[in-house]
């Protein structure tokens, strides 16, 4: 199955509440987001952002520009339908992150659970490079991953498990880490999944040494 199916299929089969990475607050994305953006009037986009309630938040937090990316129609859907009128004061893209060209250009760009799917080496690159297209110097890049001690494979997908060193070689001399945490998540059903969090500094192109 490719892709897209496999993501539209598992939004449609389940509820907002009954996926394993469900939160009731985004709590630690919001901290992360609230400390390193340097102010709200900046523009942001949550990567891979599903129906989670992040967007809310954020449109509570008054950025300047939200857009959400996700490769699944359904899970847009779902968060644009709880959001109502709000809805249209968010940018929907509904796309592969591997496989876009242009998204626009953000100070902020967080991803929660969606880099440690791309198995692929070339995936991989193709994401960072979009990152790179889309943040200029000085932005701020939130990546949350299952850490190193963390799951094998979620939603019947093998994942990659990441710690400070092994996500900052991903991203390459573009990124600087600011900042590395772990969590813990705990599933609807009382599953402990180990995190990592890193957020990274987008360098100025001239100074990374090739
Ligand atoms: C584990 S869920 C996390 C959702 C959300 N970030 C959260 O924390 O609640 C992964 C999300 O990434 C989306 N996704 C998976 N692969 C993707 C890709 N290659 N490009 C864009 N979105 C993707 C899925 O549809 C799903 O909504």
């Amino acid at each position: 199955m490719d892709r897209k199916k496999h993501w539209d299929s598992v939004h449609a089969q389940r509820g907002e509440t009954e996926v394993s990475w469900y939160e009731v607050e985004p709590r630690m994305s919001l901290d992360l987001i609230t400390e390193f953006a340097h102010t709200t009037a900046c523009r942001i986009i949550d990567i891979g952002g599903g129906a989670s309630v992040l967007v809310d938040r954020l449109l509570d937090l008054d950025f300047e520009k939200i857009v959400v990316l996700d490769i699944s129609e359904t899970a847009l859907e779902k968060a644009k339908s709880r959001l109502g009128l709000l809805a249209a004061r968010v940018d929907w893209i509904v796309a592969d992150v591997t496989e876009t060209a242009e998204i626009g250009v953000f100070d902020v760009w967080h991803d929660r659970a969606v880099f440690h799917f791309l198995i692929d080496a070339t995936d991989r690159k193709k994401y960072v490079e979009l990152a790179l297209r889309s943040i200029p110097e000085g932005g701020r890049l939130i990546v949350a991953t299952f850490a190193d001690d963390g799951p094998r494979r979620c939603s019947d997908l093998d994942v990659v498990g990441y710690n400070a060193e092994s996500l900052s070689s991903e991203f390459g001399p573009g990124f600087t880490l600011i900042k590395e945490t772990r969590a813990t998540h705990t599933t609807p059903w009382g599953k402990p999944q180990s995190f990592f969090h890193g957020v990274f500094q987008r360098v100025d192109n001239q100074f990374i040494h090739k």
